[in-house]
Protein backbone atom coordinates (compact mmCIF):
# COMPACT_ATOMS: atom_id res chain seq x y z
CA UNK A 1 0.00 0.00 0.00
CA UNK A 2 1.26 3.14 -1.16
CA UNK A 3 1.14 5.85 1.74
CA UNK A 4 0.56 9.74 1.08
CA UNK A 5 1.14 12.24 3.52
CA UNK A 6 0.26 15.89 3.71
CA UNK A 7 0.14 18.80 5.94
CA UNK A 8 -1.51 22.58 5.91
CA UNK A 9 -3.66 24.47 8.13
CA UNK A 10 -7.08 24.20 6.04
CA UNK A 11 -8.45 27.50 7.25
CA UNK A 12 -11.92 28.12 5.69
CA UNK A 13 -11.25 24.89 3.64
CA UNK A 14 -11.48 26.06 -0.18
CA UNK A 15 -11.41 24.57 -3.80
CA UNK A 16 -8.09 25.08 -3.43
CA UNK A 17 -7.45 22.43 -0.63
CA UNK A 18 -9.90 20.32 -2.33
CA UNK A 19 -7.80 20.32 -4.71
CA UNK A 20 -4.58 19.38 -3.24
CA UNK A 21 -6.37 16.72 -1.23
CA UNK A 22 -7.43 14.96 -4.43
CA UNK A 23 -4.79 15.20 -6.37
CA UNK A 24 -2.60 13.65 -3.12
CA UNK A 25 -4.95 10.76 -2.66
CA UNK A 26 -4.67 10.03 -6.41
CA UNK A 27 -0.71 9.91 -5.95
CA UNK A 28 -1.34 6.74 -3.37
CA UNK A 29 -3.72 4.41 -1.71
CA UNK A 30 -4.15 6.15 1.82
CA UNK A 31 -3.58 9.62 2.34
CA UNK A 32 -2.66 10.59 5.69
CA UNK A 33 -3.57 14.91 6.73
CA UNK A 34 -1.68 16.85 8.95
CA UNK A 35 -3.42 20.26 10.33
CA UNK A 36 -1.61 22.47 12.37
CA UNK A 37 -2.70 23.15 15.97
CA UNK A 38 -3.59 26.60 16.81
CA UNK A 39 -0.43 27.08 18.86
CA UNK A 40 1.62 26.01 16.31
CA UNK A 41 0.40 28.30 13.96
CA UNK A 42 0.67 31.24 16.53
CA UNK A 43 4.22 30.24 17.10
CA UNK A 44 5.02 30.33 13.11
CA UNK A 45 3.32 33.81 13.44
CA UNK A 46 0.02 32.49 11.61
CA UNK A 47 -2.21 34.75 13.84
CA UNK A 48 -5.13 35.23 11.34
CA UNK A 49 -6.69 31.83 11.66
CA UNK A 50 -10.46 32.09 11.79
CA UNK A 51 -11.29 28.53 12.47
CA UNK A 52 -10.27 26.29 15.85
CA UNK A 53 -8.21 23.32 14.85
CA UNK A 54 -10.82 21.39 15.78
CA UNK A 55 -13.03 22.76 13.00
CA UNK A 56 -10.33 23.02 10.52
CA UNK A 57 -10.09 19.03 11.18
CA UNK A 58 -13.37 18.11 10.71
CA UNK A 59 -13.38 20.16 8.01
CA UNK A 60 -11.09 18.01 6.50
CA UNK A 61 -12.44 14.96 7.13
CA UNK A 62 -15.68 16.22 5.61
CA UNK A 63 -13.89 15.89 2.40
CA UNK A 64 -13.78 12.14 2.63
CA UNK A 65 -10.67 12.23 1.11
CA UNK A 66 -8.26 11.88 4.36
CA UNK A 67 -7.99 8.06 5.48
CA UNK A 68 -6.53 9.55 8.54
CA UNK A 69 -6.15 12.80 10.03
CA UNK A 70 -3.04 13.89 12.24
CA UNK A 71 -1.87 16.91 14.06
CA UNK A 72 0.99 19.25 13.95
CA UNK A 73 2.17 20.38 16.56
CA UNK A 74 6.14 21.40 16.45
CA UNK A 75 8.62 22.35 13.85
CA UNK A 76 10.16 19.09 12.36
CA UNK A 77 8.00 16.81 12.95
CA UNK A 78 7.55 16.22 9.50
CA UNK A 79 10.38 14.00 9.26
CA UNK A 80 9.01 12.09 12.44
CA UNK A 81 5.84 11.56 11.17
CA UNK A 82 7.37 9.89 7.71
CA UNK A 83 9.39 7.62 9.61
CA UNK A 84 6.48 5.96 12.07
CA UNK A 85 3.32 6.21 9.48
CA UNK A 86 6.23 4.88 6.83
CA UNK A 87 5.16 6.98 4.15
CA UNK A 88 5.98 6.49 0.89
CA UNK A 89 4.97 10.38 -1.05
CA UNK A 90 5.47 13.89 0.87
CA UNK A 91 2.63 16.15 -1.15
CA UNK A 92 2.59 19.73 -0.86
CA UNK A 93 1.55 22.78 -2.64
CA UNK A 94 4.08 24.44 -5.61
CA UNK A 95 3.74 27.79 -3.03
CA UNK A 96 6.18 26.02 -0.93
CA UNK A 97 8.74 24.49 -3.82
CA UNK A 98 12.15 23.57 -2.67
CA UNK A 99 11.18 24.25 0.70
CA UNK A 100 11.07 20.50 1.75
CA UNK A 101 13.57 19.04 -0.51
CA UNK A 102 15.54 18.01 2.80
CA UNK A 103 12.55 15.18 2.77
CA UNK A 104 14.23 13.11 -0.13
CA UNK A 105 16.35 11.31 2.10
CA UNK A 106 12.97 9.65 3.70
CA UNK A 107 10.60 9.55 0.91
CA UNK A 108 9.58 10.75 -2.63
CA UNK A 109 8.38 14.54 -2.27
CA UNK A 110 5.96 16.04 -5.19
CA UNK A 111 4.98 19.77 -5.35
CA UNK A 112 1.75 19.85 -6.95
CA UNK A 113 0.45 22.76 -8.45
CA UNK A 114 -1.09 25.68 -6.78
CA UNK A 115 -5.26 26.55 -7.84
CA UNK A 116 -4.80 29.65 -8.81
CA UNK A 117 -7.09 32.53 -7.32
CA UNK A 118 -7.76 31.61 -3.92
CA UNK A 119 -6.81 30.96 -0.88
CA UNK A 120 -7.93 31.14 3.27
CA UNK A 121 -5.92 35.20 3.17
CA UNK A 122 -8.64 35.99 0.25
CA UNK A 123 -11.61 34.40 2.37
CA UNK A 124 -10.96 35.92 5.64
CA UNK A 125 -10.38 39.32 3.85
CA UNK A 126 -14.13 39.19 2.88
CA UNK A 127 -15.26 38.14 6.50
CA UNK A 128 -16.47 41.31 8.08
CA UNK A 129 -14.04 43.31 9.98
CA UNK A 130 -14.21 45.26 12.65
CA UNK A 131 -13.48 48.83 12.08
CA UNK A 132 -11.51 50.72 14.93
CA UNK A 133 -10.75 54.14 15.37
CA UNK A 134 -7.95 55.19 17.67
CA UNK A 135 -8.06 58.06 20.13
CA UNK A 136 -4.28 59.26 21.23
CA UNK A 137 -1.95 59.07 18.50
CA UNK A 138 1.21 58.93 20.87
CA UNK A 139 3.91 56.08 20.74
CA UNK A 140 1.65 52.92 21.77
CA UNK A 141 -1.28 53.98 19.20
CA UNK A 142 1.95 53.93 16.44
CA UNK A 143 2.98 50.69 17.82
CA UNK A 144 -0.61 49.10 17.57
CA UNK A 145 -1.42 50.14 14.00
CA UNK A 146 1.13 47.98 12.30
CA UNK A 147 0.40 45.13 15.03
CA UNK A 148 -3.38 45.35 14.12
CA UNK A 149 -2.46 44.49 10.81
CA UNK A 150 -1.24 41.29 11.35
CA UNK A 151 -4.79 40.51 12.77
CA UNK A 152 -7.51 39.29 10.59
CA UNK A 153 -11.17 41.00 11.13
CA UNK A 154 -9.76 44.22 12.05
CA UNK A 155 -8.93 47.47 10.17
CA UNK A 156 -7.71 50.93 11.75
CA UNK A 157 -9.52 53.41 9.68
CA UNK A 158 -9.38 56.65 11.52
CA UNK A 159 -7.65 58.37 14.66
CA UNK A 160 -8.56 61.52 16.30
CA UNK A 161 -6.09 63.65 18.86
CA UNK A 162 -7.47 67.13 19.87
CA UNK A 163 -4.04 68.51 18.64
CA UNK A 164 -5.14 68.60 14.80
CA UNK A 165 -1.62 68.72 13.57
CA UNK A 166 -0.29 65.58 15.36
CA UNK A 167 -2.99 63.91 14.39
CA UNK A 168 -2.52 64.96 10.60
CA UNK A 169 1.17 63.64 10.85
CA UNK A 170 -0.34 60.42 12.79
CA UNK A 171 -3.14 59.69 10.02
CA UNK A 172 -0.52 60.62 7.01
CA UNK A 173 2.02 57.95 8.25
CA UNK A 174 -0.07 54.97 8.28
CA UNK A 175 -2.77 56.43 6.01
CA UNK A 176 -5.73 56.64 8.06
CA UNK A 177 -8.58 59.07 7.80
CA UNK A 178 -8.20 62.15 10.30
CA UNK A 179 -11.19 62.59 12.51
CA UNK A 180 -12.13 66.10 12.88
CA UNK A 181 -13.81 65.76 16.51
CA UNK A 182 -13.85 62.70 18.71
CA UNK A 183 -17.83 62.27 17.31
CA UNK A 184 -16.48 61.91 13.65
CA UNK A 185 -14.37 59.04 14.91
CA UNK A 186 -17.22 57.53 16.99
CA UNK A 187 -19.30 57.81 13.90
CA UNK A 188 -16.90 55.85 11.37
CA UNK A 189 -15.58 53.49 13.67
CA UNK A 190 -16.93 49.88 15.25
CA UNK A 191 -15.06 50.02 17.89
CA UNK A 192 -12.66 52.63 19.51
CA UNK A 193 -8.76 51.78 20.95
CA UNK A 194 -8.61 54.18 23.37
CA UNK A 195 -4.82 55.42 23.72
CA UNK A 196 -4.50 58.62 25.23
CA UNK A 197 -3.19 60.03 28.56
CA UNK A 198 -4.71 57.84 31.36
CA UNK A 199 -6.54 60.82 32.67
CA UNK A 200 -8.64 60.99 30.11
CA UNK A 201 -9.64 57.79 29.50
CA UNK A 202 -12.66 57.88 31.64
CA UNK A 203 -14.14 60.47 29.28
CA UNK A 204 -13.45 59.31 26.18
CA UNK A 205 -14.18 55.34 27.37
CA UNK A 206 -17.90 56.90 28.42
CA UNK A 207 -19.08 58.12 25.39
CA UNK A 208 -17.31 55.36 23.27
CA UNK A 209 -20.02 53.15 25.39
CA UNK A 210 -22.97 56.19 25.07
CA UNK A 211 -22.61 55.61 21.30
CA UNK A 212 -22.75 51.75 21.05
CA UNK A 213 -19.13 51.13 20.54
CA UNK A 214 -17.04 48.43 22.00
CA UNK A 215 -13.86 49.61 23.31
CA UNK A 216 -10.32 48.33 23.78
CA UNK A 217 -8.85 51.21 26.68
CA UNK A 218 -5.13 51.06 26.87
CA UNK A 219 -3.68 50.84 30.44
CA UNK A 220 -3.87 51.97 33.58
CA UNK A 221 -7.86 51.55 32.41
CA UNK A 222 -8.97 54.21 35.25
CA UNK A 223 -7.80 55.12 38.70
CA UNK A 224 -10.97 55.22 40.56
CA UNK A 225 -12.58 51.98 41.38
CA UNK A 226 -16.66 53.54 41.71
CA UNK A 227 -15.35 54.93 37.47
CA UNK A 228 -14.22 51.21 36.39
CA UNK A 229 -17.30 49.62 37.88
CA UNK A 230 -19.70 52.24 36.36
CA UNK A 231 -18.32 51.84 32.80
CA UNK A 232 -18.38 48.04 33.07
CA UNK A 233 -22.16 48.49 34.07
CA UNK A 234 -23.01 51.16 30.78
CA UNK A 235 -21.19 48.72 29.19
CA UNK A 236 -23.55 45.66 29.84
CA UNK A 237 -26.20 47.72 29.70
CA UNK A 238 -25.10 49.29 26.13
CA UNK A 239 -24.68 45.41 24.87
CA UNK A 240 -20.70 46.49 24.04
CA UNK A 241 -17.29 44.57 24.48
CA UNK A 242 -14.85 47.06 27.38
CA UNK A 243 -11.78 45.53 27.40
CA UNK A 244 -8.44 46.58 28.64
CA UNK A 245 -5.55 46.62 26.93
CA UNK A 246 -3.46 45.26 29.49
CA UNK A 247 -0.97 43.23 26.88
CA UNK A 248 0.50 41.26 29.51
CA UNK A 249 -2.60 38.82 30.03
CA UNK A 250 -3.13 38.22 26.30
CA UNK A 251 0.56 36.70 25.93
CA UNK A 252 0.81 33.37 25.45
CA UNK A 253 3.91 32.83 28.00
CA UNK A 254 1.92 35.07 30.45
CA UNK A 255 -1.10 32.98 30.28
CA UNK A 256 0.91 29.32 30.20
CA UNK A 257 2.76 30.40 33.20
CA UNK A 258 -0.57 31.31 35.44
CA UNK A 259 -2.14 27.78 33.99
CA UNK A 260 1.10 26.01 34.90
CA UNK A 261 1.25 27.26 38.43
CA UNK A 262 -2.05 26.85 39.09
CA UNK A 263 -1.80 22.99 38.23
CA UNK A 264 0.12 22.96 41.74
CA UNK A 265 3.90 22.37 39.56
CA UNK A 266 5.59 24.55 42.25
CA UNK A 267 3.40 23.41 45.49
CA UNK A 268 1.14 25.64 46.78
CA UNK A 269 1.77 29.65 46.06
CA UNK A 270 3.05 31.86 48.71
CA UNK A 271 4.94 34.95 47.58
CA UNK A 272 4.54 36.96 44.58
CA UNK A 273 7.07 39.56 43.61
CA UNK A 274 7.17 42.21 40.61
CA UNK A 275 8.52 45.10 39.56
CA UNK A 276 8.08 47.47 36.31
CA UNK A 277 10.23 50.28 36.53
CA UNK A 278 10.54 53.03 33.56
CA UNK A 279 12.96 55.87 34.27
CA UNK A 280 11.13 58.91 32.99
CA UNK A 281 11.95 62.32 32.04
CA UNK A 282 11.05 64.64 35.28
CA UNK A 283 9.62 67.00 33.14
CA UNK A 284 6.99 63.99 31.91
CA UNK A 285 3.40 64.30 32.44
CA UNK A 286 3.95 60.45 33.82
CA UNK A 287 5.21 62.62 36.63
CA UNK A 288 2.79 65.66 36.94
CA UNK A 289 0.59 65.69 40.19
CA UNK A 290 -1.41 67.82 38.03
CA UNK A 291 -2.64 65.14 35.91
CA UNK A 292 -2.53 62.27 39.04
CA UNK A 293 1.11 61.13 37.19
CA UNK A 294 3.04 59.05 39.35
CA UNK A 295 4.53 55.33 39.46
CA UNK A 296 1.29 53.41 41.20
CA UNK A 297 -1.08 55.25 38.92
CA UNK A 298 1.23 54.95 35.94
CA UNK A 299 2.56 50.98 36.40
CA UNK A 300 0.77 49.09 39.16
CA UNK A 301 -1.67 47.84 36.83
CA UNK A 302 1.36 45.37 35.80
CA UNK A 303 2.47 43.71 38.69
CA UNK A 304 -1.21 43.94 40.24
CA UNK A 305 -2.07 41.43 37.21
CA UNK A 306 0.05 38.25 38.33
CA UNK A 307 -0.75 39.30 42.38
CA UNK A 308 -4.41 38.75 41.16
CA UNK A 309 -3.82 35.98 38.82
CA UNK A 310 -2.31 33.95 41.73
CA UNK A 311 -4.37 35.16 44.64
CA UNK A 312 -7.22 36.47 43.34
CA UNK A 313 -8.38 40.20 44.55
CA UNK A 314 -9.61 39.40 48.10
CA UNK A 315 -6.54 41.08 49.62
CA UNK A 316 -6.73 41.90 53.77
CA UNK A 317 -4.21 44.75 53.99
CA UNK A 318 -2.65 46.77 51.61
CA UNK A 319 0.36 48.92 52.39
CA UNK A 320 2.81 51.27 50.40
CA UNK A 321 6.02 52.81 50.33
CA UNK A 322 7.14 55.81 48.60
CA UNK A 323 9.67 57.85 47.65
CA UNK A 324 7.86 61.24 46.73
CA UNK A 325 9.26 64.14 44.95
CA UNK A 326 7.61 67.37 43.59
CA UNK A 327 4.23 65.74 45.32
CA UNK A 328 4.54 62.48 43.03
CA UNK A 329 5.76 59.26 43.99
CA UNK A 330 8.91 58.23 42.17
CA UNK A 331 9.26 54.81 43.55
CA UNK A 332 6.56 53.04 45.51
CA UNK A 333 7.16 49.49 46.93
CA UNK A 334 3.55 47.99 47.68
CA UNK A 335 2.75 45.04 49.81
CA UNK A 336 -0.53 42.99 49.49
CA UNK A 337 -1.31 41.00 52.27
CA UNK A 338 -3.38 37.38 51.47
CA UNK A 339 -5.08 34.89 54.54
CA UNK A 340 -2.45 32.36 53.59
CA UNK A 341 0.12 34.59 51.22
CA UNK A 342 2.03 37.72 50.60
CA UNK A 343 2.52 39.39 47.39
CA UNK A 344 4.59 42.86 46.83
CA UNK A 345 5.69 45.08 43.63
CA UNK A 346 7.74 47.94 42.91
CA UNK A 347 7.34 50.62 40.44
CA UNK A 348 9.04 53.27 39.32
CA UNK A 349 9.42 56.04 37.54
CA UNK A 350 12.39 57.79 39.23
CA UNK A 351 14.13 54.74 40.37
CA UNK A 352 15.45 51.46 38.53
CA UNK A 353 15.35 47.95 39.94
CA UNK A 354 15.33 44.58 38.33
CA UNK A 355 12.36 43.94 36.36
CA UNK A 356 11.43 40.41 37.13
CA UNK A 357 8.94 38.66 38.63
CA UNK A 358 9.47 35.86 40.97
CA UNK A 359 6.23 32.94 42.12
CA UNK A 360 7.39 31.25 45.05
CA UNK A 361 5.87 28.35 46.29
CA UNK A 362 6.11 25.24 48.67
CA UNK A 363 7.75 23.01 46.20
CA UNK A 364 9.81 25.43 43.71
CA UNK A 365 9.56 28.91 41.96
CA UNK A 366 8.82 30.47 38.79
CA UNK A 367 11.63 32.72 37.62
CA UNK A 368 10.40 34.86 34.81
CA UNK A 369 13.47 37.64 33.75
CA UNK A 370 13.38 41.06 33.14
CA UNK A 371 11.33 42.01 31.15
CA UNK A 372 8.72 39.79 32.42
CA UNK A 373 5.77 41.89 30.98
CA UNK A 374 7.04 41.28 28.04
CA UNK A 375 8.90 37.87 28.26
CA UNK A 376 8.74 34.51 25.52
CA UNK A 377 10.68 32.65 28.67
CA UNK A 378 10.66 31.41 32.16
CA UNK A 379 11.78 28.95 34.06
CA UNK A 380 10.89 26.89 36.83
CA UNK A 381 13.31 25.51 39.74
CA UNK A 382 14.05 23.33 42.32
CA UNK A 383 16.18 22.53 45.12
CA UNK A 384 17.00 20.08 42.79
CA UNK A 385 18.38 21.71 39.79
CA UNK A 386 18.28 18.36 37.98
CA UNK A 387 14.22 18.90 38.11
CA UNK A 388 14.72 22.89 36.61
CA UNK A 389 12.69 23.39 33.58
CA UNK A 390 12.83 26.05 30.80
CA UNK A 391 9.55 26.80 29.03
CA UNK A 392 9.71 29.31 25.50
CA UNK A 393 6.93 30.91 23.25
CA UNK A 394 6.81 33.27 20.32
CA UNK A 395 6.46 36.89 21.58
CA UNK A 396 5.84 38.12 17.68
CA UNK A 397 6.47 41.95 17.20
CA UNK A 398 5.29 44.41 20.08
CA UNK A 399 3.27 42.06 21.54
CA UNK A 400 -0.08 43.52 20.95
CA UNK A 401 -1.50 41.67 18.77
CA UNK A 402 -2.54 39.12 20.65
CA UNK A 403 -4.73 41.41 22.82
CA UNK A 404 -5.98 42.67 19.50
CA UNK A 405 -6.92 39.05 18.40
CA UNK A 406 -8.26 38.73 21.48
CA UNK A 407 -10.59 41.74 21.44
CA UNK A 408 -11.82 41.16 17.87
CA UNK A 409 -12.65 37.47 18.80
CA UNK A 410 -15.02 38.72 22.04
CA UNK A 411 -17.03 40.99 19.38
CA UNK A 412 -17.41 38.61 16.07
CA UNK A 413 -18.29 35.89 19.17
CA UNK A 414 -20.93 38.76 20.63
CA UNK A 415 -19.04 37.29 24.06
CA UNK A 416 -18.78 40.01 26.35
CA UNK A 417 -16.83 38.61 28.92
CA UNK A 418 -13.21 39.04 28.92
CA UNK A 419 -11.46 35.97 31.24
CA UNK A 420 -8.21 37.09 30.44
CA UNK A 421 -8.15 39.96 31.97
CA UNK A 422 -11.90 40.31 33.97
CA UNK A 423 -14.11 43.02 35.07
CA UNK A 424 -13.59 42.18 38.75
CA UNK A 425 -9.62 42.47 38.30
CA UNK A 426 -9.93 45.65 36.14
CA UNK A 427 -12.16 47.26 38.89
CA UNK A 428 -9.59 46.01 41.78
CA UNK A 429 -7.17 47.52 39.96
CA UNK A 430 -8.57 50.74 40.27
CA UNK A 431 -9.10 50.22 43.86
CA UNK A 432 -4.98 49.79 44.38
CA UNK A 433 -4.70 53.46 42.83
CA UNK A 434 -7.99 55.06 44.69
CA UNK A 435 -6.51 53.60 47.95
CA UNK A 436 -2.66 54.98 46.96
CA UNK A 437 -4.38 58.63 45.57
CA UNK A 438 -6.43 59.02 48.72
CA UNK A 439 -3.10 58.00 50.47
CA UNK A 440 -4.67 55.14 52.57
CA UNK A 441 -1.80 53.28 54.25
CA UNK A 442 0.78 55.31 52.32
CA UNK A 443 3.98 55.26 54.44
CA UNK A 444 6.78 58.13 52.82
CA UNK A 445 10.41 56.17 52.95
N1 LIG B 1 -3.20 25.13 -1.58
C1 LIG B 1 -3.36 24.99 -2.97
N2 LIG B 1 -4.04 25.96 -3.65
C2 LIG B 1 -4.53 27.06 -3.02
C3 LIG B 1 -4.37 27.19 -1.63
C4 LIG B 1 -3.68 26.20 -0.93
O1 LIG B 1 -2.94 24.02 -3.55
N3 LIG B 1 -5.15 27.97 -3.74
C5 LIG B 1 -2.46 24.11 -0.85
C6 LIG B 1 -1.20 24.63 -0.19
O2 LIG B 1 -0.15 24.72 -1.10
C7 LIG B 1 -0.96 23.59 0.91
C8 LIG B 1 -2.36 23.18 1.29
O3 LIG B 1 -3.23 23.62 0.23
O4 LIG B 1 -0.30 22.46 0.34
C9 LIG B 1 -2.79 23.80 2.60
O5 LIG B 1 -2.58 25.19 2.48
P1 LIG B 1 -2.94 26.28 3.55
O6 LIG B 1 -1.74 27.04 3.91
O7 LIG B 1 -3.76 25.68 4.61
O8 LIG B 1 -3.95 27.21 2.66
P2 LIG B 1 -3.82 28.67 2.06
O9 LIG B 1 -5.12 28.98 1.37
O10 LIG B 1 -2.58 28.81 1.24
O11 LIG B 1 -3.72 29.52 3.39
P3 LIG B 1 -3.10 30.97 3.65
O12 LIG B 1 -3.81 31.91 2.71
O13 LIG B 1 -3.41 31.23 5.11
O14 LIG B 1 -1.61 30.88 3.40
Amino acid sequence: MKKVITYGTFDLLHEGHLNLLRRAKALGDYLIVGVTTDSFDLERGKMNTVQSVTERIAAVLATGLADQVIIEEYKGQKLEDIQKYDVDIFAIGSDWVGKFDYIREFCEVVYLPRTEGISSTQLRENLSCVRVGIVGTGSIASRFVPEAAEVNGVKVVSAFNPDPELCADFCRSFSLAQAGTYEQLLESSDAVYVASPHYTHYEYVKQAIEAGRHVLCETPFVLRSDRARELYELSESRGVFLMVAHKTAYCPAFVHLVSLLKSGIIGDIVDVNASVTTLTDENSDKLASSHFGGSVTENACFPLLPVFKFFGTDWKDLRFYSKVRNGVDIYTKGILLYDNAVASFQVGLGAKTEGNLVVSGTRGYAYVPAPWWRTDYFEIRYEDQNQNKKYFYPFAGEGLRYEIKDFVGHIAANDLRSYRLTREENIRMADVTDAFLNKIQVFQI
